[in-house]
């Protein structure tokens, strides 16, 4: 059975990160269903030349940059005064790194916590009473699957890496499936636990 999608018309979502990549996509395939869309980006100035031939009265820009949470209520408050209503926010903007254990510093773990865990609670925080009385609010949250599952080149780096040296990591293996790989894992951690020593897999070279 279909489900009914809502009309777009005079539905307002906000989209963060929208100046490019996945965030402008977002943004693009959203305007192009007749949303109107709300783009808050580090630099809204550079978002003349994509959205010259948009509809203005469908359209509003905003300065948000992540880490300054006084700019997440400016956003918001902004697009309710302007539109009086909120019914959608797409939290993409993030960071990645590129670090592994041994190299990555406190100040990058600091940012990605900033820009990629409590930006979007903030965001949802301050839009959570106009999605509520839309009355069919949405969020989305754009994440990396690697956050569940673990990134798979490093923790296979870090995986042998730590092994080298006796120890094991609480961890899915690689290469396992995303749905098996946790319960995959359980017994060898398991396993380590009630023995206190390395297995064959973990022993040092
Ligand atoms: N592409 C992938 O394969 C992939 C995989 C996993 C997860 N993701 C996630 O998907 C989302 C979009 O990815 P993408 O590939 O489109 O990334 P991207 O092309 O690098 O774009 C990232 C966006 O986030 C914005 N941003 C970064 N730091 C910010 C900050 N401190 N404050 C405000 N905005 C900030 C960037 O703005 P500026 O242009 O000003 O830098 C840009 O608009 C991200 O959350 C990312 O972590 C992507």
């Amino acid at each position: 059975m279909g489900e009914t999608m809502l009309d777009p018309h005079g539905r307002v979502i906000l989209i963060s990160g929208a100046n490019r990549g996945i965030g402008l996509a977002v943004a693009q395939a959203l305007y192009a269903k007749g949303y109107t869309v709300s783009l808050g980006v580090r630099d809204p100035s550079g978002l003349e030349g994509i959205t010259a031939h948009w509809n203005e009265l469908r359209l509003h820009t905003a300065h948000y940059e992540a880490a300054q949470w006084k700019t997440h209520a400016a956003w918001i408050e902004s697009v309710v005064e302007r539109f009086g209503r909120l019914d959608g926010l797409v939290a993409n903007a993030g960071i990645g790194s590129r670090g592994s254990i041994r190299t990555i510093e406190e100040a990058e773990l600091d940012s990605i916590w900033a820009v990629n865990c409590k930006a979007p609670l903030n965001l949802i925080r301050h839009a959570l009473p106009h999605l509520e009385a839309s009355g069919a609010g949405r969020i989305v949250n754009i994440a990396s699957l690697s956050g569940k599952r673990g990134a798979q080149r490093q923790r296979r780096l870090q995986h042998v890496e730590i092994r080298r040296h006796g120890a094991d990591a609480l961890g899915a293996p690689p290469r396992l499936g995303e749905g098996r790989a946790r319960h995959r894992a359980l017994p060898l951690l398991r396993a380590h636990r009630h023995d206190g020593r390395a297995t064959t897999r973990s022993r040092p070279r």
